[in-house]
């Protein structure tokens, strides 16, 4: 056994009751969120619901773990974020469908998999950190940032991540591929340097004048500008621009949940899962994230308030992921990140 798997299955016998996975009263869930911005919801289900929550969290591997576990596998659910980790859920065979007339009421069908397996539970948005005293524009288009205008102005993290192969694959399901192909060699062309770091540095390097223009998630400025005291000029430096496609909106994707194709506990599964789109719970989880509820009418955390009003793109997160290998192709075509 490899010894990463040795250690991968000790971490989980310390967490997992040793009356085996089964019993009526507990659910297991695999998360790439921390446990720290997960557990008080679990809490608030387990005091709701009497059912108790494993909680397996990890920054990788999670798909690989419940596939080599097999039928074995104590996973019922999987709460993970980005279509692109979601739908290499699904790829990978470790999932099956959530049968239940909660999550189709209460979750838009553009932000659930067409047969059932993933459900989105919250939204973030791909936006724009702008220096607050270079860009006196307060709205952009997507369409834009391939403006000769731009040029040398625009930084971003690697064309390869997820979340821009969220946008690119986005891009194409709206355009096709001749018209993304070309924005993405005129997005490359204004860009200030070689994609690098992540989203947070990307804030780094606007407050740092090294571009006007910077590329990220709705969070992490808001995790920033409230939780993170030596990153928050960063935040203060750049306005946030919620983007919208030319007719369109601004482009969001998940944090999702799926079931897992052997859940044991079953029942308990969808029971949380259901209870993970209620009105309390959409609050705790979308306010501790910085995130959108997905479901409609819940209050917004003010700083996600004070953006502006998103106006959600109508593209169906499903059609996003069938483009992903396609983004992913195309990014190296132009040689985007070289
Ligand atoms: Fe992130």
């Amino acid at each position: 056994m490899p010894r990463f798997r040795a250690i991968a299955l000790a971490a989980l016998a310390l967490v997992l009751p040793a009356t085996g996975s089964r019993a009526a009263d507990q659910v297991n869930v695999y998360t790439y969120r921390e446990t720290k911005l997960v557990q008080p919801l679990f809490d608030a289900f387990t005091r709701e619901t009497g059912i108790a929550v494993n909680v397996i969290s990890a920054s990788s591997g999670l798909e690989q773990r419940i596939k080599a576990e097999g039928a074995n596998s104590p996973a019922d659910v999987l709460l993970t974020v980005d279509i692109g980790r979601i739908d290499d859920a699904v790829q990978a065979g470790i999932t099956q469908p959530i049968k239940s007339a909660v999550i189709d009421e209460i979750v838009p069908p553009q932000y659930r998999d067409p047969n059932g397996h993933w459900a989105g539970i919250s939204m973030r948005a791909r936006v724009i950190y702008a220096a607050k005293d270079r860009v006196k524009q307060d709205s952009i288009s997507y369409e834009e940032l391939a403006d000769p205008k731009w040029k040398g102005k625009i930084c971003i993290r690697s064309g390869q991540h997820i979340y821009n192969n969220a946008l690119f694959a986005a891009y194409l399901a709206k355009y096709g591929e001749q018209k993304t192909e070309q924005w993405l060699r005129g997005l490359k062309a204004n860009l200030a340097q070689k994609p690098s770091g992540g989203d947070r540095e990307t804030a780094r390097d606007v407050a740092a004048g090294k571009c006007d223009l910077g590329i990220g998630n709705t969070y992490y400025w808001a995790l920033m500008m409230n939780a993170d005291p030596d990153k928050k000029p960063w935040a203060e430096a750049t306005k946030v621009l919620l983007p919208t496609f030319d007719g369109g909106g601004t482009h969001v994707n998940l944090s999702g949940v799926l079931l897992t194709q052997h859940a044991p506990n079953q029942a308990n599964a969808v029971k949380l899962i259901e209870w993970l789109v209620g009105d309390s719970a959409q609050q705790i989880y979308a306010d501790s994230n910085y995130e959108y509820p997905i479901r409609p009418g819940v209050p917004l955390n003010a700083t996600i308030a004070g953006y502006g009003k998103l106006i959600a793109d109508p593209m169906p997160i499903a059609k996003i992921a069938a483009q992903r290998k396609a983004a992913s192709i195309l990014v190296d075509k132009v040689g985007f990140d070289n």
